[in-house]
């Protein structure tokens, strides 16, 4: 299991992502109904989950390091006359974003860094969020035998990393829905073992 690099990413938007399923993940249609205001989705991808949100009547921006999926996510918003603000923008640059936003989703980001990107990526989170902000964070989890996909995430892995000022609200066991294609994956039956993480900004003290 290593730390996906620029290239990974690259090549496999070069058809089909593999964890690019055509619609928003289920984990993130079963907490709809607790997310408000404007959203940032970090790490779009082909922007499926943004695209729900904006349907729903929130205010959305989704960007993503890579310049392919962004221009797949505008041409979807064009089709279903849908508006979201699609940008390229790298995840470690947070706080090059001039708005702050009420909610920010995490589908499948956080767990492609290693440790030390990790830290530098929730430093940025905590610029980009209002106070009393959430972030909904949706991650490969230790539970998900084998090494296959991304590197697996730990409850405890978890809790460090927010620990100081952030607020955990709940790490819940949740799934990834996978392309049923990709039929030679060895997943998990139901798709691999996750947690959604509910994690709320309200202690955190921002730099004046
Ligand atoms: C596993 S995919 C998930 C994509 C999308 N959120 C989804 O649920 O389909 C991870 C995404 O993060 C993007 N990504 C990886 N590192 C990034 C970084 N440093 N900044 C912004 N995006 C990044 C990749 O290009 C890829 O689209």
């Amino acid at each position: 299991m290593t730390v996906p690099d620029r290239n990974t990413f690259e090549t496999a938007y070069a058809g089909q992502a593999p964890w690019d399923i055509g619609k928003p993940q289920k984990a993130f249609l079963d907490v709809a109904d607790r997310i408000t205001g404007s959203i940032l989705d970090a790490g779009c991808g082909t922007g499926e989950n943004a695209l729900f949100f904006a349907s729903r009547g929130h205010k959305v921006t989704g960007f993503d390091f890579l310049a392919e999926p962004i221009h797949r996510a505008k041409l979807k918003a064009a089709e279903r006359g849908l508006t979201v603000n699609f940008l390229v923008m790298d995840a470690l640059a947070l706080s090059d974003l001039p708005e702050v936003f009420d909610t920010v989703i995490d589908s499948g980001l956080f767990h492609v860094f290693d440790d030390k990107d990790r830290r530098r990526y929730v430093e940025g989170l905590a610029s980009i969020l209002k106070p009393g902000g959430r972030l909904f964070l949706l991650c490969f989890s230790d539970e998900e035998p084998g090494t296959e996909g991304p590197r697996r995430v730990s409850r405890q892995e978890l809790e460090e990393v927010f620990a100081v000022g952030w607020k955990v609200e709940s790490i819940e066991p949740s799934r990834f829905k996978v392309r049923p294609d990709l039929k030679q994956r060895t997943f998990s039956p139901g798709g691999p073992k996750a947690w959604v993480v509910t994690i709320s900004s309200e202690g955190l003290v921002r730099p004046q």
